[in-house]
């Protein structure tokens, strides 16, 4: 599934809002995520760059952790927002990370500061991904 446009605006918003406090001090590229679980929550989360470069996380992985922290695991919808030229794809890292806790088909939709979109599938976004099923023999 690759769908320009029709976005699903209200999770969208709640990423844009809350990409007002990424911070992003070094590359100057503000992200915000928010994620939707199954019980109809959102957890939002942004990115927080640190000057030791590597330290620094992504909004994805914020989201996902406030998630998990309120005592959540299941993901049914997911949003990035960032200001770009095309709307924004989760880093590799933070597809696995989203890919834990979401199954296949899951929306993630991508977003720009002007309002193009794009959603993609977790499937899509990571085909071949690792799951627990490899370790079925360990
Ligand atoms: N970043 C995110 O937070 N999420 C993404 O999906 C892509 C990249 C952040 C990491 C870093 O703080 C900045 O964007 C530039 O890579």
């Amino acid at each position: 599934m690759h769908k320009k446009g029709a976005a699903k605006m209200s999770l969208i918003d709640d990423a844009r809002k809350v990409r007002e406090n990424a911070y992003a001090p070094y590359s100057n590229f503000a992200v915000g995520a928010a994620i939707k679980t199954i019980d109809g929550n959102v957890y939002k989360g942004i990115n927080v760059e640190n000057v030791a470069y590597p330290e620094g996380t992504c909004a994805e992985a914020g989201a996902i952790a406030a998630m998990c922290a309120a005592g959540e695991r299941q993901i049914s919808e997911v949003a990035v927002i960032a200001d770009a030229p095309a709307p924004v794809p989760p880093c590799g890292g933070c597809r696995q990370k989203i890919a834990e806790f979401a199954g296949p088909d899951v929306v993630v939709t991508m977003a720009t500061m002007d309002g193009k979109t794009l959603q993609m599938t977790v499937a899509d976004l990571l085909p071949g991904r690792f799951t627990a099923d490899h370790m079925a023999n360990s």
